[in-house]
C-alpha cells in the first residue's frame, strides 16, 4: 500500500488487537477459555448496520452473550436467508430466550425511505420500510416536524419488524414446544445511550390475528 492514511487507518486495527489480547490475556476468569469450546447466549439482537449502534456496549453486555444479525434498518424481511438462518440457529440449537428488535433514532435508513431520492440497489431494500409507512401513513403525515416524522416511523418500524418476527414460522412453532421465548421491540437513543422498550413484547401468538398464527 502507498497510501499513509489507509496503512495508518489498518495498523490501528491491529494494535486495537494487541489491546485486546493483553486484556484477554490478563483475564483470571476463565471465561475465554470457556468462550472458546462454544456459546450459549439467551439473547438475539437484530440490530441496525449502523457503526454507533454496537449490541454488547449498549446492553452491558460480554462476549458470548448476544447473538448478533444487523442489517440497514433492522429489517425482518420474510425472505432473507441470511435473517432467517440467524433466527433458527438462535431459537432452534441455541435456545435464546429473548429476541430484541432494536432500532435507532436518526436512522439514515429510514429517513432515506421517507424521501423520494434514489440511493442505488439499497432503494429496493428501502421499499419494505415504504411499505411500513404505507401503513402508518395518517399517523406520519399528521407530525409536522421532518425529524419527528423520521423518528416516529423509526419507532413504527420496530413494531412491524417484532410483528414479521412473530409471524415467521421459526417463532410460532417454537412458541408451540417453549413458553420461555420472548420477542421485544426497542429503540436507542445515541445521545444519551438509552435503550428504550416499546411495549411491543409478544411471548406467544394469540395477538398475532387470525390469518397469521398458525395452528
Ligand atoms: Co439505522
Amino acid at each position: 500500500m502507498g497510501n499513509t492514511d489507509l496503512e495508518l487507518g489498518f495498523q490501528k486495527i491491529l494494535d486495537g488487537n494487541k489491546d485486546w489480547v493483553k486484556f484477554v490475556s490478563e483475564d483470571t476468569t476463565g471465561r475465554f477459555q470457556q468462550l472458546a469450546k462454544g456459546q450459549s447466549p439467551e439473547i438475539l439482537w437484530i440490530g441496525c448496520a449502523d457503526s454507533r449502534v454496537p449490541a454488547n456496549e449498549i446492553t452491558g453486555t460480554k462476549p458470548g452473550e448476544v447473538f448478533v444479525h444487523r442489517n440497514i434498518a433492522n429489517m425482518v424481511v420474510h425472505s432473507d436467508m441470511s435473517m432467517l438462518s440467524v433466527l433458527d440457529y438462535a431459537v432452534n440449537v441455541l435456545k435464546v430466550k429473548q429476541v430484541i428488535v432494536a432500532g435507532h433514532y436518526g436512522c439514515g435508513g429510514v429517513a432515506a425511505s421517507l424521501s423520494r431520492q434514489q440511493f442505488g440497489v439499497i432503494d429496493n431494500w428501502l421499499c419494505h420500510i415504504k411499505d411500513v409507512y404505507r401503513l402508518h401513513a395518517q399517523e406520519i403525515d399528521a407530525i409536522d416536524n421532518h425529524e419527528d416524522k423520521v423518528n416516529k416511523l423509526i419507532e413504527l418500524n420496530v413494531k412491524e419488524q417484532v410483528f414479521n418476527l412473530c409471524t415467521t414460522s421459526i417463532i410460532q412453532n417454537a412458541w408451540k414446544e417453549r413458553e420461555d421465548l420472548a420477542i421485544h421491540g426497542m429503540v436507542i437513543n445515541i445521545g444519551t445511550g438509552e435503550l428504550i422498550d416499546l411495549g411491543t413484547t409478544f411471548t406467544n401468538n394469540q395477538e398475532l390475528g387470525e390469518v397469521f398464527a398458525y395452528k
